[in-house]
């Protein structure tokens, strides 16, 4: 099972509208996949669900990561790095059902010029802590409000070669 991230919080983001894209292109290239975005997660969760606590609200969102054995993470750059939420939701999931030994594509994403490339790197360090396997071809979009048309889609010719490149690599990974 594949579940793209959608790794934000944020109401009205970019991040879930190019999480919307690539479940779209994916299933054109063959592959389903659900999104989980984490708008989703529950509002009190740094109360409810770190540090062995587990609440009936985090559970439908544990079982979908326990039964994805291929992650895809829509990162937005916030401060020059990837969102505080991802890391608690990160944090908050049981370990080590969650993402060890699993496989992930990582696409960073940002309204400044550099598709938050730092952030996709400190990402890329967790995920090799908990022994997430990430595809080496990562993604990264620059000025992403000048990327997607009036319905959600990439338009240029570079980013959706890049894209599809990607996608069509993790599903053979
Ligand atoms: C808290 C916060 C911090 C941000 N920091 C950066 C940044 O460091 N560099 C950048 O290029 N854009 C930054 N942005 C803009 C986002 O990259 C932009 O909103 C983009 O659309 C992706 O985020 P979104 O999915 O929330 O829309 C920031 C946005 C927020 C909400």
């Amino acid at each position: 099972m594949i579940t793209i991230i959608s790794s934000t919080n944020r109401t009205g983001s970019s991040t879930l509208k190019v999480a919307q894209y690539y479940q779209k292109r994916l299933r054109e290239l063959g592959a389903e996949a659900g999104i989980l975005s984490l708008s989703d997660l529950p509002p009190n969760l740094i109360e409810t669900d770190l540090y062995g606590s587990r609440s009936e609200a985090f559970e439908p969102i544990q079982d979908i990561v326990t039964r994805t054995h291929k992650f895809i993470f829509i990162i937005p750059e916030y401060n020059g790095s990837y969102p505080g939420i991802l890391k608690v939701f990160i944090d908050a999931c049981s370990f080590p059902e969650s993402f060890y030994e699993k496989k992930a594509a990582l696409v960073g994403i940002s309204s400044g010029r550099y598709g938050n490339i730092r952030g996709v790197d400190h990402f890329t360090g967790v995920c090799h802590y908990i022994h997430l396997h990430v595809l080496p071809l990562k993604i990264h979009i620059p000025s992403v409000h000048k990327e997607l048309d009036a319905n959600g889609n990439f338009f240029k010719d570079d980013t959706i070669k890049y894209t599809d490149e990607q996608m069509r690599k993790f599903i053979e990974f």
